[in-house]
């Protein structure tokens, strides 16, 4: 019986640390490549925040919510049942249980995300969503935001914010459509800084860089050198632990 005990304490000493890793900053910094490269590099759980407000405001306009209408969106903030799946080789999100990785990368969703995620109570409920995801990932996750480091997990073990110029994130952005940005260039620079406006001032957990945060610039990195940025910092911060 005691070699039991011993055994599980030496086990409990020995097993790495679940750690758990939160990645900030603005669209078209390169945060959704980077993080999921992270996680996969390191094995770790991988999740994208945005992707579940996403869902959620997909589930608005397919249920004729009116987006603009906060207290009909706070009402029904708590309706849809939203999954995410976090291997970072093939993450996934359905919205009562039908796959929305799809439809939540349309002009439209994109274009209402922002007002959909000031509303307090669908924060409350997608903050609850991602807590409870982090806290059961065995091993740690890699959680890619707009708040992770400020409000939704303070004790993270490493807080990254990434950050590029609007020239740079316009670009990548546009060439993540692979020639399919109806906006043109200059419009897709112009609806990202309007959204990065709306995130950053709206009064709800705000697009913030937490105090302790490393704050990475990107604009003149490939994505592998962020990568390679990264998972240094999570290493030495495991090293220290
Ligand atoms: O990362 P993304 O572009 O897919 O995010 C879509 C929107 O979701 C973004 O404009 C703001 C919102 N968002 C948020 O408010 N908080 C987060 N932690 C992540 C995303």
């Amino acid at each position: 019986m005691s070699t039991t005990v011993e055994t599980a304490a030496t086990a409990a000493r020995t097993a790495p640390a679940a750690v758990i890793v939160a990645i900030d900053g603005p669209s078209g910094t390169g945060k959704s490549s980077t993080s999921k490269a992270v996680a996969a590099k390191l094995g770790l759980h991988y999740l994208d925040t945005g992707a579940q407000y996403r869902a959620i405001t997909w589930w608005m306009i397919t249920n004729g919510v009116d987006v603009d209408d906060v207290g009909a969106v706070a009402t029904a903030a708590a309706k849809p049942s939203i999954e995410s799946g976090t291997d970072p080789a093939a993450p996934t999100i359905t919205v009562d249980g039908l796959d929305a990785s799809g439809p939540i990368r349309t002009q439209e969703v994109t274009s209402k995300v922002s007002a959909v995620s000031a509303v307090p109570e669908v924060r409350t409920r997608i903050t609850e969503l991602q807590r409870s995801i982090a806290a059961t990932a065995e091993g740690g996750i890699v959680v890619e935001g707009r708040d992770i480091g400020t409000t939704v997990l303070p004790d993270a073990d490493l807080k990254v914010f990434l950050t590029a110029s609007p020239e740079a994130r316009a670009a990548r952005r546009s060439g993540e459509l692979k020639g399919k940005d109806a906006l043109g260039l200059a419009a897709t620079q112009d609806a990202l800084i309007r959204r990065d406006a709306a995130d950053s001032g709206r009064k709800a957990s705000p697009l913030a860089k937490a105090d302790d945060a490393v704050e990475v610039d990107t604009t003149e990195l490939t994505l592998e050198q962020v990568i390679e940025c990264v998972v240094t910092l999570v290493e030495e911060k495991q090293a220290a632990a």
